[in-house]
């Protein structure tokens, strides 16, 4: 059955959906079945993968409501072994909505069991707040990756992060593991930076993996064109990055 992975962080514009997708497209390249959920309803991994508005029928908003079976949800994406329950706007709505329905608000992504057989990961692109739909990320995950830039917030973020993760652990999902920290936007010559991961060794040596991911303008500029960087510049530096980390990650979940 697939490991389940929710990529969050409060903090907003940290590098989760480039992580998400990018690490998501280098496993599928690697010969695992990958499926991203994005459950963000700015839709950035929809479409950042290049899967345009008019060609979705579902999303994951009806799969979280209950009015379509999660399987006819599912987009088979053009990159290998990759598929994506995609999401749009109307996702925002769907926090009002879970409240007042039947299943408990925090478990509807349970759904996705009646697919989890099919895939060997599943990867869940969280939204950058800690509201109802992150807390479904977190109580159906068997792990979190945590994205994070090398800066003073981050910090502060990443405490009130991890208090809600044990609070997360208390209550409903006593199996979730923090599979990694992961430096985004990394840039090794700044003196902030090296100050904000000494200071993350001090505390979470053994989470960090070990491949920061460095800042990159080919990076940013992949999901303009609907790729994954492994796909739109196979030979950069970023690709081999996220194929490390990805290497990693599985090494992690093993
Ligand atoms: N390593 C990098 N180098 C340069 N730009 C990057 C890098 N990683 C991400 N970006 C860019 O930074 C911006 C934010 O990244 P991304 O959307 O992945 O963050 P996010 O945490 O998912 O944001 P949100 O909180 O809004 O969901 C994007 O424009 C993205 O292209
Ligand atoms: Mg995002």
């Amino acid at each position: 059955m697939a490991k389940v992975i929710a990529f969050s962080n409060q903090k907003g514009g940290v590098g989760k959906t480039t992580s998400c997708i990018n690490i998501a497209a280098a496993l599928g390249q690697q010969g695992k079945r990958v499926l991203l959920v994005d459950l963000d309803p700015q839709g950035n991994a929809t479409s950042g993968l290049g899967v345009e508005k008019k060609s979705i029928r579902h999303t994951i908003y009806d799969v979280l409501i209950g009015s379509v079976p999660t399987n006819e949800a599912i987009f088979v994406t053009k990159f290998k072994d990759l598929h994506l329950i995609p999401s749009t706007v109307d996702l925002a709505g769907a926090e009002i909505e879970l409240q007042t329905g039947g299943t408990p608000a925090v478990r509807a992504l349970d759904k996705l069991d009646d697919v989890r057989d099919n895939y060997d990961y599943v990867f869940i692109d969280c939204p950058p707040s800690l509201g109802l739909l992150t807390l479904n990320g977190l109580c159906y995950a068997d792990g979190v990756i945590i994205p994070m830039q090398c800066e003073f917030f981050a910090l502060e973020g990443l405490s009130q992060l991890l208090i809600t993760i044990k609070k997360v652990r208390r209550a409903y999902n006593d199996k979730l593991e923090i599979t990694g920290l992961l430096l985004t936007m990394y840039n090794g010559r700044l003196s902030l930076t090296k100050q904000v991961v000494d200071e993350l060794k001090k505390y979470y040596a053994d989470k960090i993996f070990r491949t920061p991911i460095s800042r990159s303008v080919r990076l940013s500029e992949a999901p303009g064109f609907g790729m994954p960087i492994c796909y739109y510049d196979p030979s950069s530096k970023s690709a081999g990055e996220y194929r490390e980390v990805a290497k990693e990650v599985a090494k992690a979940l093993r």
